[in-house]
């Protein structure tokens, strides 16, 4: 023990010595003002000329000029459920919102809701790419329900968006939709038929990638699409490609029906025989095949083993069992004693009739069958012919779209209080880029810096003040030198008391002063204050920081709370014990 603690206040003046060198600056540092805030600005486009929508949400009057809520109804179903009533309200979200940044919220659950406004400008599918790109915050989480968008066709019935409803004309759908355990990141487009004009939806495969997070995090999520006169496409979410491909090849059902189709007017033959293999018509059962043969036979090479008791039975009644007092003959039967068993098999190999065992039968054929041999009227797998489809076509410009002449929202959910924000609607890919920089960047990093405590700061900090180490390791070992002190006081004898007293005396004087001494306490107080002020943050640090891990001194964590509930409950005390230990 003795060592021990010498060690311990050992270690402590070095690193006292060492934590000397860095101190001013750094706690200087320490206890500078949190800088989560990160300016915001209402975001502008870069080049209007390729802007068809831009919406930040921060401009009430804008905005209600421009978005139209529905007052449809929803068809074919129930008038008090069919009414599009879901309440939409512009304003800023419930946590980690900048002065001044808004966005359109679907206040309410379990009802109807679309709102719609018209573009600048109608987008024209023709040489120029098409990006689409918004915000999502699901703040209540997704239980049920879609935060997609569509980009409504231009049409005589999409001229006044207050009829915006679920059969409206749209173009494209693009967005997150979750029921569930079922969650999906749509983007479907509507593909006119040129041979009849019929509109169909075709459908993105899913993406590889597992979506669960985007509904559960409570996190803005920026979803891009990309859509290129080529026929290719890129899904992302937060800027992180997520789905690619081509709208001739990765659509269900494809755009393009087959070429050639099974003739539905060939039917297989009668006589068609798809047997690859028959039984041997020739062959005959031999004469000598049994069918009749047992599997099993009697084993004749079998003999009662020696010492078994044929006559003895396995069983006797128990000649010590007693008719209970209570049995009533007429209730319950004649009494007979229980059986036991018969002592006289217990040495012997076995009791009662003997039966040779069975044995399988050499001579068992079983049913006699004939080979399998090729069978010659084989003429394969039937299939039908094949004909040119009817229906064929071949549409090479899927992106040839109809024309997007509006954007909208036209949603049900379960969870209220979902949020949308920033929607661009670009030919550009650089404006919308620039756009997510000055908006869905900022918000993320703000969200990054708040969540931030004071205690990772200061690990960041430590990075690039490693002294510090120095400091926290003093915080934490000084109060362990004072309780191991205490603790072992009255179990030391006087003798090796007296010696400590003398060794940490001969250390102060190492020390030359006292004053280092008070430094590393008023240290103390100031980092025990910043702890007790960020304890919620304590544990996020130490598993966000690798390194302060690696580097924490060997304590485990109970025992600094411990110390440190010691030394709040007690200051004095302490203070006395410091000052009594520097007088000796
Ligand atoms: C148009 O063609 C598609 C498939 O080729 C077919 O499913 C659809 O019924 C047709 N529509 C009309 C109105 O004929």
């Amino acid at each position: 023990m003795n060592i021990r603690i010498n060690f311990i206040v050992l270690s402590i003046l070095f690193l006292g010595v060492i934590g000397e060198n860095g101190d001013d600056d750094v706690t200087v540092e320490t206890v500078e003002e949190p800088t989560s805030n990160v300016p915001y600005e209402s975001p502008t486009v870069l080049d209007p000329r390729k802007v068809y929508f831009a919406e930040h949400f921060d401009d009430v009057p804008q905005f209600e000029k421009r978005w139209m809520k529905s007052q449809a109804k929803k068809e074919g179903i129930d008038e008090d459920i069919a009414k599009y009533d879901g309440v939409w309200e512009v304003e800023q979200p419930h946590k980690d919102a900048f002065q001044g940044d808004s966005g359109l919220v679907l206040k309410s659950k379990a009802k109807h809701a679309a709102i719609a406004a018209a573009l600048n400008k109608p987008f024209v599918f023709s040489d120029k790419p098409l990006i689409v790109q918004y915000e999502v915050l699901l703040q209540d989480g997704q239980e049920c329900g879609g935060a997609y968008l569509k980009l409504i066709s231009e049409a005589p019935e999409t001229k006044n968006l207050q009829n915006f409803h679920d059969k409206t004309p749209y173009t494209i759908m693009f967005g997150p939709d979750k029921c569930g355990n079922d969650h999906k990141l749509h983007f479907i487009f509507k593909h006119k038929n040129p041979r009849n004009g019929t509109v169909e939806e075709k459908h993105c495969q899913k993406p590889k990638e597992r979506l669960e997070e985007i509904f559960s995090d409570k996190l803005p999520h920026l979803y891009t699409l990309v859509l290129r006169p080529d026929n290719t496409f890129e899904i992302l979410v937060d800027k992180k490609i997520i789905n690619s491909g081509s709208l001739l090849e990765d659509f269900v059902p494809p755009v393009n029906p087959p070429a050639e189709i099974d003739d539905p007017n060939d039917k297989k033959p009668a006589d068609w025989d798809e047997r690859e293999k028959i039984p041997d018509p020739d062959a005959t059962k031999p004469d000598d095949w049994d069918e009749d043969a047992p599997a099993q036979i009697v084993d004749e090479s079998a003999a009662m083993p020696e010492g078994w008791l044929e006559n003895e039975p396995t069983h006797v009644p128990d000649p010590n069992a007693v008719k209970p007092e209570d049995w009533d003959t007429d209730m319950d039967g004649e009494w007979e004693p229980p059986l036991i068993e018969n002592p006289a098999c217990v040495s012997a190999t076995g009791c009662g009739p003997w039966e040779p065992p069975l044995v399988n039968n050499p001579a068992f054929k079983g049913k006699w069958r004939a080979p399998m041999i090729d069978n010659p009227n084989y003429k394969g797998k039937w299939r039908p012919r094949r004909i040119p489809n009817p229906e064929f076509f071949e549409d090479k410009q899927p992106f040839r779209m109809t024309t997007v002449s509006a954007v909208g929202f036209e949603l049900w959910s379960m969870s209220q209080d979902i949020l949308f924000d920033n929607i661009i609607i670009t030919e550009d890919i650089a404006i919308a880029d620039k756009w997510a920089e000055d908006t869905f960047s900022k918000k993320r990093q703000k969200i990054a810096k708040d969540s931030e405590s004071v205690i990772q700061r200061l690990a960041a900090l430590t990075n690039d003040y490693p002294v510090l180490w120095g400091v926290y390791i003093l915080v934490l070992a000084v109060p362990v030198v004072f309780l191991l002190y205490l603790c072992c006081k009255p179990a030391s004898s006087s003798a090796s008391h007296k010696q400590e007293k003398e060794e940490l005396s001969q250390a102060a004087e190492k020390k030359k002063t006292d004053q280092l001494t008070e430094d590393v306490e008023e240290e103390q107080e100031g980092e025990e204050e910043e702890k007790e002020n960020n304890e919620g943050g304590e544990e996020e640090a130490a598993n966000d920081d690798e390194e302060q891990e690696k580097n924490s001194p060997p304590d485990s964590e109970e025992d600094n709370e411990a110390i440190e509930e010691e030394s709040a409950s007690k200051p004095s005390v302490e203070g006395a014990r410091k000052r009594k230990v520097r007088k000796d």
